[in-house]
């Protein structure tokens, strides 16, 4: 059965597509559907930022196909697994949640790696390229484990 899994952040142009790329990467031989989203809608139809592209292509990734979209309650039903990048995108993605089942479906994918300690993955759009190759890192590592647990 195909595993459908959603990266979520604020603007879907920085951390969400990154992970989309990633996990992708990752999972390529699987079967495996990844997208992404933002909780605003501030860049709808926009390319990912070009800190992300660059740090994505650094590590042979091309997300420069990928458009913004904002989170929508049909989300819930379409994927199996959301992931959100930090704290204000979780309470965001649950707010809109219908019912349990909807929340179950939604975790804070740095808890991947740190069950429990609910961390966030930082928002680099104010910041340098530093903080780009540091959420890479992050979600890099995140997908690692997202990837072993997905195959069958
Ligand atoms: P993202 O980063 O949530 O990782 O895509 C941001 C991108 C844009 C904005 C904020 C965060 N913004 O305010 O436009």
């Amino acid at each position: 059965m195909q595993v459908k899994v959603l990266m979520v952040c604020l603007g879907n142009i920085c951390r969400s597509p990154l992970a989309e790329g990633i996990l992708k990467q990752k999972t390529s031989r699987l079967n495996i559907f990844v997208d992404s989203a933002g909780t605003s809608n501030y860049h709808v139809g926009d390319p990912p930022d070009e800190r992300s592209v660059q740090i994505a292509r650094k590590y042979g990734i091309d997300i420069t196909s990928q458009r913004g979209r904002q989170f929508q309650v049909s989300d819930f039903d379409e994927f199996d697994l959301i992931f959100a990048m930090d704290k204000s995108n979780y309470y965001d993605i649950l707010s809109l949640a219908r019912n349990e089942g909807d929340k179950n479906k939604v975790e804070l994918i740095l808890n991947l790696l740190n069950p429990g300690e609910n961390m966030d993955v930082p928002d680099p759009y104010y910041g340098g390229s530093k903080g780009f190759e540091n959420v890479y890192k992050m979600l890099n590592d995140a997908c690692d484990i997202l990837a072993d647990r997905i195959e069958p």
